[in-house]
């Protein structure tokens, strides 16, 4: 299968590169910006990409690159701070000028070449710089410029070479799939062969050579990341594959009974019901910090498996749903922790059990495609995502059994009435918060001092970035009045209007 790499050197948004590759139907993986040039070429890419990132070429921390990478034959787009720092070290010259640009810019191509070939002469493009290229290394062109860059995109056919000021990643870059298709399909000659299908494949093969004639344990949520990641490990061993889910008490009303009922009717693997409520909420007692709920978690479901396995004849092996973005939120060596997801960065370090992770490197929406193509039902398939943590990182504070029961019937409402307005599935994700303060209302001339809940409802690609919805007055009505009206404890509704960045999407 023909690779991508992209050299992650530090851009807020490097990973949305991968995926518009991936778009493209290449298969392409973020890796540090200094990955040793010898490992980079066993690997074999077909093309390199090297990402923005928040550095001037000239700081003392810069970021840098080894040479050699450029002597390696392989075709090379850089992209924002990669364009300057393949200038930098070719030989061109990167000013600070003094001419930032920040946001929507004109550009104009000078000459078609290989990036802009058959696009339109003028276009919109998305910059975000402050140094600029002011002289492009011997043997590159010039193609376009913006008024305050005169070297805005540099090629240099005959090494395969090529800078790029702007952003072709974002969707403020019109043509910026185009970019990259011109890149992939042109010097790169990638051919389009990464599909669902070829996903499938794969993961199938790896598989079966990771875990062999071992008996293997998949930690089953009833979400499409840890259905899909069952069947397919399921396609490849068959009866070795024991389910297990686990209900921690941090569930929501009715799930476990509908997840149990969704997997024995879809599915035809052995699956063990683990009734763990006590033992998590015990653990939770008095626990406030966000992070500590989540390490508790993230613990314990580790061991709850462990004692399944153990009872399974030993198996070695635990099958989890990760997708790339778990992996990515919960900290790489060059991106920041936000949040330690259950499944990666909560996990205990003295675990006995191997993990078997056949979408760590696919996005939500790459994992909904290769769901559906392996037969999930569409609810399945559509269901929005819950997290690991459950309730748990909805309730702010400590977590009790009163304070769980009003946020499990709050929650409920809330579903009913999204389903209901027919905005299920155009919501990323939509659901109540409960925080820990309360505050005064009136209610049958009675004073009252009880919770407020939140609304959070956001649309998303990826859960890299989300915007909050915008919920029509009606249905944010119909559920701030039912709430109010029937749950015990709730005397106020709000709603959260925060897009990711900078906020997160759940509170926790
Ligand atoms: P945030 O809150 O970081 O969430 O914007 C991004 C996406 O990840 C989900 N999420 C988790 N999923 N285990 C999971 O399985 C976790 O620990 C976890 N934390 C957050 C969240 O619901 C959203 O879809």
């Amino acid at each position: 299968m023909d690779t991508v790499l992209v050299l992650d050197f530090g851009a807020q948004y490097s990973q949305l590169i991968a995926r518009r590759v991936r778009e493209c139907r290449v298969y392409s993986e973020l890796v540090p910006y200094d990955m040793p040039v010898d490992e980079i070429a066993a690997r074999g890419p077909k093309g390199i990409i090297l990402s923005g990132g928040p550095a001037s070429v000239y700081a003392d921390d810069a970021l840098s690159i080894d040479p050699a990478l450029f002597e390696l034959g392989i075709p090379v787009l850089g992209i924002c701070y990669g364009m300057q720092l393949m200038a930098h070290t070719l030989g061109g010259t990167v000013t600070r000028t003094g001419k930032s640009e920040f946001g929507k810019t004109r550009l104009k191509i000078n000459k078609e070449v290989a990036l802009f070939n058959d696009l339109p002469a003028e276009q919109t493009c998305w910059m975000s710089h402050r140094d600029s290229v002011t002289a492009a290394p011997e043997s590159f062109e010039v193609t376009a410029s913006t008024a305050s860059s005169p070297v805005a995109v540099m090629e240099s056919p005959a090494r395969r070479m090529f800078g790029i000021q702007c952003h072709p990643e974002v969707v403020h870059t019109p043509y910026g799939t185009d970019v990259i298709k011109n890149f992939l399909f042109g010097p790169c000659h990638c051919q389009p062969e990464w599909t669902t299908v070829s996903i499938i494949e794969d993961s199938v093969a790896q598989i079966r050579g990771q875990v062999g004639g071992e008996k293997v344990v998949c930690g089953l949520s009833g979400g499409v990341d840890s259905s899909t990641a069952a069947l397919l490990v399921y396609r490849a061993i068959g009866k070795n594959l024991t389910c297990i889910f686990v209900d921690h008490g941090l569930l929501r009303k009715n799930e476990a009974e509908q997840v149990i009922d969704a997997f024995e009717n879809h599915f035809h693997v052995p699956l063990v019901h683990v009734q763990a409520q006590e033992r998590f909420l015990s653990r939770l007692a008095g626990v406030t910090d966000p992070e500590q709920k989540r390490k508790i978690i993230g613990e314990e479901f580790i061991r709850v498996f462990e004692e399944e396995a153990a009872r399974l004849e030993g198996a070695r092996f635990l099958v989890q749903g990760t997708l790339y973005s778990d992996v990515i939120e919960s900290g790489t060596r060059d991106a920041a922790r936000i949040k330690s997801h259950h499944n990666v960065g909560g996990l205990p370090v003295d675990m006995d059990l191997k993990l078997v992770e056949p979408l760590r490197h696919i996005f939500k929406d790459e994992a909904r495609s290769v769901a559906a193509e392996l037969g999930l039902p569409d609810q399945m398939v559509w269901r929005q995502p819950f997290p690991g943590p459950g309730l748990a990182i909805r309730i702010i504070g400590e977590v009790t059994g009163e304070r769980l029961d009003i946020l499990r019937e709050a929650d409920y409402i809330l579903q009913e009435e999204v389903r209901r307005a027919g905005l299920y599935r155009e919501l990323w994700q939509s659901f109540c918060v409960l925080p820990a303060i309360r505050s005064v209302g009136v209610m049958g001339d009675e004073r009252t001092y009880a919770y407020p809940v939140i609304i959070r409802a956001v649309t998303s690609e990826d859960a890299m970035t989300a915007d909050w919805a915008r919920l029509p007055y009606d249905l944010l009505e119909a559920i701030s009045s039912r709430i109010i009206n029937e749950v015990p404890g709730v005397n106020r509704v709000a709603l959260d209007i925060s897009s990711k960045p900078p906020s997160t999407i759940e509170w926790e």
